[in-house]
């Protein structure tokens, strides 16, 4: 009996590294942000993060960059080499402006797709909530 449950474990754990390694190449859905215990921002875009320093939004922003930023930039924006490093994009507006339209429009070059679009898939709190977090992350 222990020895089948050894079995059955070690087929489970196979199974859950096959279904991590489908992951980490991909295909994954885009994970839903809970964003309500944040001011909400209405339609308009933004222009400059709201949520700058806002603890709250940074601590929202860290599990929704794990979950739908981090396959493709790497856990804690450490990059990999597959997608740029974001600890490097620049603080403040300017790195503001640069991060929402790439997030918001995604990258398409000669037809592949580089970066996926999250508008419609992200609201707008959610995208200010990582940029929040990716702050605190920041290398010169
Ligand atoms: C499928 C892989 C993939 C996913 C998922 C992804 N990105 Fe990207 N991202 C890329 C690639 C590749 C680039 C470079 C695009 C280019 O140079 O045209 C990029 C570029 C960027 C840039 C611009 C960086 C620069 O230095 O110019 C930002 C900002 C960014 N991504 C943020 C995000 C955020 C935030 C998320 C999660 C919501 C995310 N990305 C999800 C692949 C991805």
């Amino acid at each position: 009996m222990k020895t089948l449950k050894t079995i059955l474990g070690g087929a489970a754990l196979l199974l859950a590294a096959a279904t991590g390694t489908a992951l980490a190449h991909g295909d994954m859905a885009p994970q839903p942000v809970d964003t309500k215990d944040l001011p909400k921002l209405g339609e308009a875009w933004l222009p400059e993060n709201p949520y700058r320093s806002n603890p709250k939004a940074i601590e929202i922003g860290a599990a929704a960059f794990n979950q739908n930023c981090a396959r493709c930039h790497g856990l804690g924006a450490v990059s990999g080499g597959i997608a740029p490093d974001l600890r490097y994009l620049p603080t403040g507006l300017d790195g503001d402006e640069w991060f929402l339209t790439r997030i918001r429009g995604g990258s398409t070059r000669d037809g592949r797709v580089y970066m996926p679009k999250f508008e419609g898939i992200l609201s707008q709190e959610a995208m200010w909530s990582i940029r929040a977090w990716l702050e605190t992350v920041h290398e010169e």
